[in-house]
């Protein structure tokens, strides 16, 4: 038997760590949540909350001093901190040294080509010269910020070097990609433990807006085997070179029977949120088992289909009544409400429906979206 850690401590205050709550309290793990304002997400509800930034080496350090093991809410944490933490001797998972490749999207494309997995081509840019000469090549781009992206932000297409001058300036790196005209988006998720064993979640299809995850079918309808078989060793394959611990998303792009990787999670991520109630073991309460080294849980649907839609800030700012409706609407869905203060497409929580239609499951979950999100929406 592993050796089990008990006090868990979270980087980040937001909905993924939120998210943890619940099954470190089935489990009897100690949670303790580092986030910057009793209001945020995870803060409201955890038992265990230290005030202060993520980014801040000291108020990392205390978390470190608190607790067995760190994980994170999100991977934008600067090195600095890492070192602060590291010093702690507390076990950090992931390890910083995997977490890079989540945090840093050049050095991931860097890993991808030396594993020879498949990713979109892609230039380190310098200068606007190296934009325009990659532009020639391809017409236009997907340019990204290395570091701190999320949600769309930090992604931005070209036709024309100028375009990227902005965050050339602020940057002085940035990652350009020619674009991919997929058929679908894909994710691939795996577990890994600290002694390396690993459990595999059912690659799902999953549907962007603006760049921000919108909906995720689970298992991807009509997925051909092959395609599903390279998600999972490509996923396995990248747990393994850099010894993530805890939960993997590997965010892929479907062409035909090829898939090419756009990028890393390591953490629950939100391809993996209808886990939560589409599978036997949720992917936050995995993520949990694989930190404190306990043993992984099983992974099989209970359905045939679950689908997953993120509720997206809109017209209705009090959640509450419209959830009211979507529960009398669709009875069998199963609602995740975050806490937030509701903004203009800003991630207020998901709902998820699990059954055997996929047409109608998706007809139902949007029915339960906009009744929660839109005022004055009829059932
Ligand atoms: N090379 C590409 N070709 C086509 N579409 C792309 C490409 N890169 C990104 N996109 C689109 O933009 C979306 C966001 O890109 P990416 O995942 O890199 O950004 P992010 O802000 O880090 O996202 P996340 O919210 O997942 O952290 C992708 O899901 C995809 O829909
Ligand atoms: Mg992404």
């Amino acid at each position: 038997m592993q050796t089990a850690h008990r006090r868990i401590g979270v980087i980040g205050g937001g909905q993924l760590a939120r998210m943890m709550v619940g099954p470190a309290a089935e489990l009897a793990l100690e949670l303790t949540v580092l986030a910057n304002d009793p209001q945020e997400s995870a803060a409201q509800v955890a038992a265990s909350v230290q005030l202060g930034s993520p980014d801040d080496p000291e108020a990392v350090r205390r978390l470190g001093n608190s607790v067995d093991v760190v994980t994170f809410d999100h991977e934008q944490v600067p090195p600095e901190a890492l070192r602060a933490l590291a010093e702690t001797g507390c076990a950090i998972y992931p390890p910083p040294e995997a977490l890079l490749y989540a945090q840093d999207k050049l050095a991931m494309r860097e890993l991808l080509t030396e594993l020879e997995i498949d990713s979109p081509r892609w230039w380190r840019i310098e200068s606007s010269a190296q934009l325009a000469d990659a532009l020639k090549e391809c017409g236009e781009l997907v340019v990204k910020t290395v570091r701190g992206g999320y949600d769309g932000n930090g992604v931005r297409r070209v036709k024309t070097a100028r375009e990227a001058d902005d965050w050339l300036a602020r940057d002085g790196v940035l990652l350009a990609e020619e674009i991919v005209f997929f058929d679908r988006e894909l994710g691939a998720q795996v577990a890994r433990t600290p002694q390396g064993e690993m459990r595999h979640y059912p690659t799902v299809e999953t549907l962007q807006r603006s760049g921000r995850c919108y909906r995720v079918i689970a298992p991807a309808p009509g997925i051909p085997e092959g395609v599903d078989k390279r998600a999972r060793e490509i996923a396995a394959a990248i747990a393994e070179r850099i010894g993530v611990v805890g939960m993997l998303a590997v965010e892929l792009f479907q062409v035909g029977e090829k898939v090419y990787v756009n990028e890393l999670a390591m953490r629950p991520h939100n391809c993996g949120h209808w886990s939560m109630d589409g599978a036997v073991t949720g992917q936050f309460e995995q993520h949990l088992r694989a930190v404190a080294g306990l043993p992984l849980g099983d992974t099989a649907p209970h359905s045939r289909h679950t689908v997953m839609v993120n509720l997206l800030g809109d017209t209705r700012q009090d959640l509450r009544a419209g959830a009211a409706l979507a529960l009398a609407s669709v009875p069998a869905v199963k609602l995740h409400l975050y806490g937030k203060e509701v903004k203009h497409r800003r991630k207020v929580g998901h709902v998820n429906l699990s059954g055997e239609d996929v047409g109608q499951l998706i007809d139902a979950a949007h029915r339960a979206e906009k009744l929660i999100v839109r005022e004055g929406e009829k059932k």
